[in-house]
């Protein structure tokens, strides 16, 4: 599996201590399995949070990292038989193998806790884990009570999510280049799908190629459920059902991407079942894209986050309002936020170990200044509902989105997802050749 060095995850934890006053004792934990019908589990995926400081892949583990910085880890113990049945457990090897401290058995974990917690000043945790919310009152409320025999329970609680938010908005180099390999098994896959795309497939069948094409290349996992739309189901934002059948005559949108090392790539193209867009398809896909060059202008250093959104509203707008979707006058269609009939989302989102990633969009109020080193899509977009009698029935139940995943730098935006058509022509020549 695509891994990153263990002394980043150890910066990161340094680095989270540092941001904490000293005597706090951070206390968070990953996720167990998932029913999914029966005995059948969905397949496991670590908590984002708990990866990025630990990169402990297994179920059913804490970790708490004490006043003094050492981390130690709560996770199932070693045990041949389950392990027969369940599959590899890395037990005390997970202290070499992921530099850790100290490893104990998840059993151990509420008497080393006291222990840990006995005179700290504050315990940091996410306060929307339930889990771990019931943990720290009962080990606090303990602790209380051992008082009288000289126990001090801490006096304060803080919020570990939005400290890792504002940790995990900024992207090291190492992970910029693990999300640039997921984000170019993606463009593969979808550049196989261009290719490969025939009428009267079913939409699954398409589906099929992206999945074969992830895999093959390296990626076990998607970084969420392909959106395979061909028709007007490409105006449901997030169709996943896959099972229609593809026709002539009309545009695809797949919204799909892999995730690698917990990494997520996000991609969407949107390209004619036969190979050629037909002209009210031609001309809202150009709009589309005009309105992702206006957006990416402004992907730079010192912008606000929302300037590209405006941008790309912008163009959106007078594009509908040009082709006769819009009527009046463009300030005022803007203002009033008109074009929100057809374009219904924002144009874009932090993405990093979750697709939509973890970063305050608004700092004191207002939008927030980009910065180099965050990662985002760009993904405007043009939806015209089937059932829209407001416009003429060339346009009706045509969907179209364009995304890419872009790195902020000193100088001109990195598109991560390079080397995958979006203009009209090269989308065509892509398609023609067998
Ligand atoms: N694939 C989800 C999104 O584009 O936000
Ligand atoms: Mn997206
Ligand atoms: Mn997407």
């Amino acid at each position: 599996m695509a891994k990153l060095s263990n002394t980043l995850y150890q910066s990161r934890r340094n680095q989270l201590m540092e941001s904490v006053t000293q005597g706090s004792v951070v206390v968070l934990r990953t996720g167990g399995l998932c029913t999914r019908n029966n005995d059948c589990e969905y397949e496991f995926r670590p908590n984002s949070n708990f990866f990025y400081l630990s990169g402990f892949p297994e179920s059913d583990a804490y970790l708490m990292i004490d006043g003094h910085g050492r981390s130690h880890l709560f996770s199932l113990p070693k045990d041949m038989e389950k392990e027969q049945w369940e599959g590899f457990r890395y037990g005390d090897d997970a202290a070499e193998e992921f530099g850790i401290d100290e490893v104990k058995t998840l059993a151990s974990l509420d008497e080393s806790a006291l222990a840990m917690l006995d005179g700290a000043d504050k315990i940091v945790f996410p306060f929307a884990d339930e889990i771990v919310r019931d943990k720290v009152n009962s080990w606090r409320s303990t602790l209380v009570k051992r008082a009288r025999a000289g126990a001090i329970a801490p006096a304060a609680f803080q919020d570990l999510a939005p400290i890792l938010a504002e940790m995990r908005v900024i992207k090291s180099e190492e992970e910029i280049s693990l999300m640039e390999k997921a984000a170019q098994i993606s463009v593969l896959a979808h550049r196989a799908a261009m290719r490969i795309v025939q009428p009267n497939m079913m939409e699954y069948q398409l589906e099929a190629e992206l999945n074969y094409q992830f895999m093959k290349s390296g990626s076990r996992q998607l970084a969420y459920n392909n959106i395979v739309a061909s028709g007007s189901n490409a105006c449901t934002l997030h169709y996943i059902s896959n099972q229609d059948e593809i026709r002539n005559g009309e545009l695809i949108l797949i919204d799909a991407g892999c995730e690698l090392g917990f990494y997520a790539s996000d991609i969407t193209r949107t390209f004619p079942a036969n190979g050629q867009f037909n002209d009210a398809q031609a001309a809202l896909y150009q709009v589309v894209l005009d309105a992702y060059y206006a957006g990416f202008e402004k992907l730079r250093v010192g912008e606000a986050y929302e300037s590209s959104h405006n941008a790309a509203v912008e163009v959106i707008t007078a594009g509908l309002l040009k082709l006769g979707l819009l009527k009046g006058e463009l300030s005022s269609l803007i203002e009033s936020k008109a074009y929100r009939d057809f374009y219904m989302h924002n144009t874009g989102h932090w993405i990093g170990l979750d697709v939509h990633d973890v970063g305050a969009y608004k700092i004191d109020g207002k939008s927030r200044p980009l910065q180099a080193g965050m990662v985002l899509t760009l993904e405007p977009g043009i939806y015209v509902s089937k059932d829209n009698m407001n416009v003429e029935s060339k346009w009706r139940g045509i969907g179209i989105r364009i995304e890419d995943d872009i790195v902020i730098t000193d100088t001109e935006p990195y598109v991560l997802t390079h080397g995958l058509p979006k203009e009209i022509a090269d989308i065509e020549a892509l398609m023609s050749k067998h």
